[in-house]
């Protein structure tokens, strides 16, 4: 138990798949920061938190990997491994819609899976999965991904259905964000400017932008926010300038 501002609030247990890079790692800061326990999933075990964390090595687009079980109450089930594979849909072969499946979809089904024992003892837990906006606007060469994220936000409303009223389920959709996942698409300079140029807010998105609407879904000021595909996208998806 830890004293924040006013009054007492409990240490939480969340677990964060996808904590050693880009938005999950700054996700994971911002929860230890706050005095959470954290435990983290990637493939990599990268040193620089500092706080209650904990690591599971794990593939989770290996569909025979099995994730460890863990005693006690989780709060929230963060997934964020995800893929950025861009190729016109003639050059796409049915594996790379494999490949997507297996780390957006299958990936976060198995995570929930493992802990949803843990998140049933939480007196109100919460899950954020991650779509893109590419799922509520067409783009070219973004079938494969597309595609994952659309089942993902299937799973989002169908669970948040399914585990109500005590599990809350909500994605984020974010447009363009500035992580290694995005590198080569903001790898010189003029590929930056192009891509600012195309959000109404004038920028790309910073890790911290969606981990912040991350952290907001899992904490106490969204309970009452269930079964959403929340866009944080700089505008992208419902605004056009003249
Ligand atoms: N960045 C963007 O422009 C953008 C746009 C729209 C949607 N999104 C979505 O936002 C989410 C977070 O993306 P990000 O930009 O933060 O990506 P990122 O910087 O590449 O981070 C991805 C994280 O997932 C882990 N991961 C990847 N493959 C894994 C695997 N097979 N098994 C276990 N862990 C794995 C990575 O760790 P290891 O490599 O150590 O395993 C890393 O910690 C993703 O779902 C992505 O699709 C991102």
């Amino acid at each position: 138990m830890f004293i924040k501002e006013k009054g007492i609030q409990m240490q939480k247990h969340y677990i964060v798949a996808g904590s050693s890079s880009g938005i999950g790692a700054e996700l994971t800061h911002k929860l230890l920061s706050a005095g959470h326990k954290v435990t983290g999933i990637s493939r990599r075990e990268v040193s620089g938190f500092s706080g209650d964390y904990t690591h599971i090595q794990a593939d989770l687009a290996d569909l025979t990997t099995t994730l460890p079980k863990i005693e006690g109450v989780v709060d929230g089930v963060v997934y964020a491994p995800g893929s950025i594979t861009l190729k016109p849909f003639r050059s796409l072969s049915l594996n790379d819609f494999q490949n997507e499946l297996n780390i957006n979809l299958f990936g976060a089904i198995k995570t929930i899976q493992t802990f949803l024992p843990n998140l049933k003892l939480s007196e109100q837990a919460s899950i954020v999965l991650f779509s893109t906006v590419a799922v509520s606007i067409g783009m070219p060469y973004h079938a494969s991904i597309a595609s994952a994220k659309g089942a993902v936000e299937g799973l989002t409303r169908s669970l948040a259905a399914e585990l109500a009223p005590k599990i809350r389920v909500n994605a984020i959709a974010p447009s363009l964000t500035d992580t290694p996942l995005a590198a080569k698409l903001l790898s010189t300079q003029e590929k930056a400017e192009a891509s600012a140029k195309r959000h109404p807010l004038g920028r790309v998105g910073t890790a911290g932008d969606i981990a912040s609407a991350a952290e907001f879904l899992l904490g106490e000021n969204s309970t009452w926010i269930t079964g959403q595909i929340i866009p944080v996208d700089g505008g992208m998806s419902s605004v056009k300038l003249m």
